[in-house]
């Protein structure tokens, strides 16, 4: 890995820097666009490495931005060593990794092993060697069943909806967990490991600090493709058990990576996208022999509520502490609704994602933030039908996942808020006119914005990276509220409720997402706010 040059950071360089790491996701394509065509770009990304520096995150999260025609925006690979022209080129990929480096921040790329685009070179073998034969061996082809093999080999669903199969004209069908351009791979055959070894070699090689891995729980499926049994398997991705996701033996896999990981010098990580169908089962991708990380999306999905925000704190931690791991949190992503938008949206929907922000930056673990979020964008509700273009949203037009992938604004002015350069052309989603008060520049001198309070509050967290994993001991607290500390000197509130709430003050006030009134020793908390304390000599 290319050696950090920030002085204040050298102590990351040793130590597992990744434990309470705050990792920003980049969404490449809405990011920023370095040649003004209207989509984000890696040279947009590094032209904004000053931004995620002074924002004060440890790492970037990118998303896939390798060969692909794009039917799942990069999510199906056709090539995967190399940069697709529309983001730039693999001496752009370098230069941004090492560029980053040289700012301090880490770098993970996205990693996509269940399925390939139906344009890779193996998949189009596969294709045109016909049925039988090794090329098909490397995808989950099958004959179908019925009279003439009519109907597909098994009952399963696609996650984007309608049947995971798709017939060839040759009559095999193949297995596509996602959309049809995604076909499956097969993990039983060597040939697929020893491929993603190589790929996984190639960029750490390049000198990436960790992976972000996609579908991982979705590598391996059960035995002889069992039916399901009934339809709407869609609807229980996350917590339904089905015999394609969270089978025992992906974490033969998992184990192998972090084999390969762990041969590089500098803590590569391997972070799980994993949908598991309880926190226990999801602990099992983050044992000390596996991944580092896995996203809480049990964290992600909790509405917002006091009792139910601490049952789901307090069971991330438990069972991610019985395997010696850190938590993580997450809020928000490029596959789910803007909390802002989740929690209601509006002035309360906006006064809530602050709030939920300091909590989630008060806890021990890592934290991710989406790109935009510390800017409290919300979902883009109203953008025109003509526009849409996620898959997702053939499974159900309210599941789009367009509107949380409108570019960030840079700047106040239309018609791009500074997303490419002056007097480039408008962006691949169209951005609302609401977005320009809610832009980088429009926040920055504005000591009461959201941005100011993301810097500040990661300022804090770092200058107290003593947390360390020390977990929070819960304090006593008026309903609808939570009130925790964190080791000797810290505490944090949150008021879940819309009327202020009182308590004994916990101490001197460090930072608010909306402002407290603190008198005679009592603290009045606002509705839907959340405050850090110093707590001197307690
Ligand atoms: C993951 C990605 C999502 C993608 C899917 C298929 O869930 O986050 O964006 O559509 O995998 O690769
Ligand atoms: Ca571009």
């Amino acid at each position: 890995m290319t050696e950090l040059v920030r002085t204040d950071r050298a102590e990351e360089t040793t130590g597992r820097w990744w434990r309470d790491a705050v990792i920003y996701q980049v969404y490449v394509r809405s990011f920023a666009d370095g040649n003004g065509d209207g989509i984000g770009d890696l040279p947009g990304v590094r032209s904004r490495l000053p931004y995620l520096a002074e924002l004060g995150v440890d790492a970037l999260w990118l998303t896939p931005f390798y060969t692909s025609p794009m039917a799942d925006f990069g999510y199906d690979v056709a090539d995967y060593r190399d940069v697709d022209p529309i983001f730039g080129s693999l001496a752009d990929a370098r230069a941004l990794i090492d560029d980053a480096h040289r700012h301090g921040l880490r770098v993970i790329v996205d990693v996509v092993p269940n399925h390939t685009s139906d344009r890779h070179a193996w998949f189009r073998q596969a294709v045109e060697a016909g049925p039988g034969g090794p090329a098909r061996g490397r995808y989950i082809f099958r004959d179908g069943r019925g009279e003439g093999g009519v109907l597909p080999p098994n009952d399963w669903e696609s996650v984007f909806g309608g049947p995971a199969w798709s017939r060839l004209p040759d009559g095999q069908w193949y297995l596509h967990l996602f959309a049809p351009q995604q076909p499956d791979l097969n993990w039983e055959n060597p040939e697929v490991h020893a491929e993603f070894e190589s790929v996984l070699r190639f960029w750490l090689d390049l000198g990436v600090d960790g992976f972000r891995v996609d579908v991982a729980h979705g590598m391996v499926k059960a035995e002889g493709l069992p039916d399901v049994g009934h339809t709407g398997q869609v609807k229980m991705i996350g917590t339904g058990v089905v015999p394609f996701f969270d089978q025992d033996g992906v974490h033969e896999i998992h184990r192998a990576w972090r084999r390969l990981l762990d041969s590089y010098p500098g803590e590569r990580i391997g972070v799980a996208e994993a949908w598991a169908p309880s926190p226990a089962r999801l602990a099992a991708y983050i044992r000390p022999d596996e991944m580092h990380q896995a996203f809480n999306f049990h964290f992600l999905t909790t509405p917002w509520e006091a009792a139910g925000f601490r049952a789901v704190i307090e069971e991330s931690l438990e069972t991610a502490g019985l395997v010696g791991a850190p938590s993580t949190w997450v809020l928000s992503n490029h596959d789910v609704k803007r909390h802002v938008t989740r929690y209601g949206g509006g002035a309360a929907g906006l006064r809530r994602a602050r709030a939920a922000a300091l909590l989630m930056l008060a806890l021990p673990g890592s934290a991710y933030v989406y790109q935009g979020e510390e800017l409290g964008l919300p979902e883009v509700l109203d953008l025109p039908e003509e526009v849409l273009r996620d898959p997702q949203r053939l499974r159900d037009p309210e599941d789009g996942r367009d509107g949380c992938r409108v570019p960030i604004p840079w700047t106040g002015a239309g018609p791009h808020f500074g997303f490419g350069p002056p007097g480039t052309g408008e962006p691949w989603l169209p951005m609302p006119l609401s977005f320009g008060p809610l832009s980088v520049q429009a926040q920055s001198g504005d000591p009461l914005s959201t941005l100011s309070l993301y810097r500040e509050a990661l300022r804090i967290r770092r200058e107290r990276r003593a947390f360390g994993d020390t977990p929070p001991v819960w304090l006593d607290a008026p309903g609808g509220t939570l009130a925790f500390t964190r080791g000797e000197g810290f505490a944090c509130t949150v008021n879940l409720t819309g009327e202020p709430a009182e308590m004994p003050l916990p101490g001197r006030m460090l930072l608010a997402s909306a402002r407290p009134a603190v008198e005679d020793g009592v603290v009045r908390l606002a509705p839907d706010s959340a405050v850090w304390w110093e707590r001197d000599g307690l």
